[in-house]
């Protein structure tokens, strides 16, 4: 089969990595990709969202199947483009369409349908020009901290959790007045829940469903979880405190639910639904949906399915993933992000990345990086998920960790304390 991948991070590269394992692949291309892509197969140089030139390279290169990493083309309708189109109408696209992708592209859509299907939430109240009072009294009436969410997509950044009432009330009307653009012009507001948070992961044909291997992610810049919020510094799964019992409790109280609210409604959903949930005191709470794998989760995941990523991506195209299986590897997988300095922040590109050929045990997935000739160049805030697998946490994060040691680029910055919070 030939595989076209959409997207340039670590995670499109783990996908790429997976799907390369499989006998059941014949060409595998990524658009756009990156240094470490390139290694696995074609790179397209095409934006996410050209879809008029990701049609062109799926004619002219025989795609049998595309594999779309990140949100925005799917919020942007990649799937509905593809069902509307004669000639690509019969290539499956790996994720949902635009309809299905509200589930991330809009909070009030997912919080609505998260009640609809009595989802365990925190409670909520949307609010926009018309009822700015009513979301006052809303705000008066939980208690601090106030989290306040931007409605549409604000690349990671639409979330607020504000500790006094004035300021919450300030911000609720900055975010109104066009703070993330029209993103927030219409805000929920939520309950503050407290807890720990963790990524369960489905695959679904839209009728059966397989929940993949679950993954906690390290959000925070600085040590200890301090500092601005990032894309991601870092993965560990196996996460400890989701014992069987509380998966038991996420599949019955969200999965099954999920997957029939879905039907109900009737959205085709062919794709992964990333579920990210906190734990209060081992009961599941549904923070978001996302309509895709996460990053940097997907770099610790992937290496820790054993079965054949192509067949389990078939069966979600066919409608029969039922029939396929999915073993999964016990053992604990890291991923340790190395950044460029300054990160979130402003930072450099192009910076020259050295002595990757030193790396051993470990696979590099690359998340912001560009081919020079033989050079590769940083190209990212995220460069680089140093990922291991092993018997133990500490196992993997000591061969990431030694691993990273031996890369160098200018500036390069990386958590030394991943897992600090699971021992
Ligand atoms: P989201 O984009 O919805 O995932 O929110 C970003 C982050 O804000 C989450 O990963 C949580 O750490 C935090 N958060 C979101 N909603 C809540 C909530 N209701 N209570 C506490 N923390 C929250
Ligand atoms: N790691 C969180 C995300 O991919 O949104």
């Amino acid at each position: 089969m030939n595989i076209l991948i959409i997207g340039s991070g670590g995670r499109e590269h783990a996908l790429a990595w997976k799907l390369k394992q499989s006998s059941k692949l014949d060409n595998l291309y990524i658009a756009p990709g990156n240094a470490g892509t390139a290694a696995l197969g074609e790179n397209l140089a095409i934006d996410t969202t050209d879809f008029s030139a990701i049609r062109e390279v799926v004619i002219q290169n025989r795609i049998q199947m595309v594999v779309v990493g990140p949100e925005i083309p799917l919020v942007a309708g990649i799937h509905d483009f593809f069902l509307a189109d004669g000639q690509l109408s019969g290539i499956p696209v790996i994720g949902p369409d635009s309809h299905g992708a509200r589930l991330e592209g809009s909070k009030e859509f997912a919080k609505e349908f998260m009640v609809k299907n009595n989802i365990p939430t925190a409670k909520y109240f949307t609010v926009h020009q018309g009822n700015l009072d009513e979301g006052i009294e809303f705000l008066k009436n939980v208690k601090a901290p106030y989290v306040l969410k931007a409605d549409g997509l604000a690349a990671g950044k639409g979330v607020l959790i504000i500790e006094h009432l004035d300021e919450a009330i300030q911000s609720l009307q900055e975010m109104l007045n066009g703070l993330f653009g029209s993103a927030s012009s219409t805000v929920v507001i939520e309950e503050f829940l407290s807890g720990v948070e963790c990524s369960v992961f489905v695959l679904t044909d839209g009728t059966h469903y397989k929940i993949l291997p679950e993954a906690k992610d390290y959000k925070r810049i600085g040590e200890g979880d301090t500092g601005l919020n990032t894309g991601g510094m870092g993965a560990i799964s196996p996460v400890p405190f989701a014992t069987p019992e509380f998966m038991r409790k996420v599949e019955e109280r969200m999965v099954i639910p999920t997957i029939s609210g879905l039907r109900r409604e009737n959205i085709d959903f062919k794709g992964f639904i990333f579920l990210g949930l906190m734990s209060c005191e081992g009961e599941p709470y549904l923070i978001e949906y996302n309509v895709r794998m996460g990053d940097p989760e997907t770099e610790a995941v992937m290496m820790r399915i054993q079965s054949d990523l192509v067949d389990l991506l078939e069966g979600v195209a066919q409608g029969n993933l039922d029939k396929r299986t999915l073993v999964t590897d016990s053992r604990t997988a890291v991923t340790v992000m190395v950044v460029a300095g300054g990160y979130p922040g402003n930072y450099e590109k192009g910076k020259k990345i050295k002595y990757l050929e030193t790396v051993e045990g470990s696979v590099v997935f690359h998340a912001g990086t560009k081919l020079d000739g033989e050079m590769v160049l940083t190209n990212g805030g995220r460069v680089l998920a140093v990922s291991s697998l092993a018997g133990s946490m500490d196992e993997a994060l000591a061969l990431s960790y030694k691993n990273t040691e031996k890369i160098f680029f200018e500036k390069m910055y990386y958590r030394t304390d991943l897992g600090f919070d699971l021992k």
